[in-house]
């Protein structure tokens, strides 16, 4: 009987350490998931969120309650659905074991997110499947400068097209330019095709002298200006075409503006590509805004706001890139050549647009290029 007693005393004692055992370890694995930089979730083969992590909650924006009611594809990028859905199926049906993507998600706020996505699936001991375990990433940043570099690389081998192929090209147009010139002076006759001759010859010099400011960046002349007057020049510029379009173009410039150091003819042609493409956008007339004031002790922020036909989401991140234009006479080389200047120039350029509302192109610049140079 005492033997007895002894042997449940001590079976008893060995479950209670298995179980505290059991226990500890569900505690570890509960805080590796909790405590995880990299995003997790457990989700039904349906597609809910059944158990999510704060740094999921930290990526996607939402708080936790909020994942739970939601399933996967609802945060899911549209045009990134077709092809995670299938990884999923093939991983129900034993295809993979698991599956590696790069893909997007809307975070709460409405941005796109890039994650690297990471899912493996959980079976049963009859090798049903059980649920998904995911691991996310945000790769944002990663994706961006990837982007960048994509877009630097695509303007270097422009700018180096453009050094030779620009050279060459404006001296023979110079010679007919100037041949129908003077004809258009003797010949009465041929005044329409000599007029559609000139503004095709004007069509390609004017590409040419935008492949110049690529060719040539050592030619930039810092000097401290005042944006006011470069912005009432530009506007001035542009009027006559605006006012053939019925479009009115109203200045905000802040009392307070610094100078600022920049080369003049550089930041001209960038606030005329914007004008040019505010006005172009506005077919049917309407108000573009342009606004200047200080931001904080160091920069500037130009605004150009206009009442046109916006911008689709998806071309957004293609703007700036060469020859990237959906109008007929557009070079497409506007923004790319405007990109680069204020790169040039240390500032940045956002666009925000939406469609059939208008658009605002924001431009930050440095109020001294040696300021900025000293803050890294
Ligand atoms: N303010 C705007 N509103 C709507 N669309 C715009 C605006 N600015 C730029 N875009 C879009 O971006 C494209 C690229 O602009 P970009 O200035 O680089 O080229 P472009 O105007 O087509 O040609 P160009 O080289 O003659 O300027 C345009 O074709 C247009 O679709
Ligand atoms: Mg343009």
């Amino acid at each position: 009987m005492a033997e007895k007693i002894e042997a449940v005393i001590v079976r008893k004692g060995t479950e209670d350490r298995v179980g505290q055992a059991l226990r500890e370890s569900d505690e570890r694995f509960r805080k590796a998931f909790d405590y995880s930089a990299i995003g997790m979730a457990l989700v039904s083969l349906s597609g809910r969120f059944l158990k999510v992590n704060s740094a999921l909650c930290e990526i996607t924006g939402y708080g936790e309650e909020e994942l739970l009611a939601k399933t996967f594809q609802t945060i899911t990028h549209v045009d990134d659905m077709v092809e995670e859905v299938a990884y999923t199926q093939k991983l129900i049906a034993g295809e993979i074991h698991h599956f590696t993507l790069e893909m997007r998600y809307i975070h709460k706020c409405g941005r796109i997110i890039w994650i690297l996505l990471n899912v493996s699936l959980v079976r049963d001991e009859c090798d049903s499947p059980l649920y998904f375990i995911a691991q996310i990433q945000d790769i944002t940043e990663r994706k961006q400068a990837e982007e960048m570099l994509r877009k630097s690389e695509k303007l270097n081998a422009v700018g180096q097209l453009a050094a030779g192929v620009a050279h060459e090209v404006r001296n023979p147009l110079t010679v007919l330019k100037g041949f129908i010139q003077l004809m258009q002076a003797q010949r009465e006759d041929e005044q329409g095709h000599l007029a559609l001759m000139m503004s095709e010859v004007e069509h390609i010099e004017a590409i040419i002298t935008e492949f110049l400011v690529l060719a040539k960046p050592q030619a930039i002349r810092f000097q401290s200006n005042d944006l006011a007057t470069i912005i009432s020049h530009v506007a001035a510029l542009i009027s006559t075409r605006a006012v053939m379009n019925s479009i009115q173009i109203s200045t905000r410039i802040a009392a307070d503006l610094p100078h600022i150091e920049c080369d003049e003819n550089q930041i001209k042609q960038v606030f005329v590509n914007m004008l040019q493409n505010a006005v172009e956008s506005m077919p049917g007339g309407g108000l573009i805004m342009i606004t200047a004031a200080r931001l904080g002790k160091d920069h500037v922020q130009i605004r150009f706001i206009d009442e046109g036909c916006g911008i689709a989401k998806e071309r957004i991140s293609h703007l700036g890139e060469p020859f990237y234009s959906n109008k007929e006479k557009g070079t497409g080389l506007g923004l790319m050549v405007s990109y680069k200047i204020i790169e040039t120039h240390k500032g940045t350029i956002k666009v925000e647009s939406r469609v059939g509302k208008g658009t605002v192109f924001t431009i930050i610049l440095p109020v001294s290029q040696l300021v900025k140079k000293q803050h890294g």
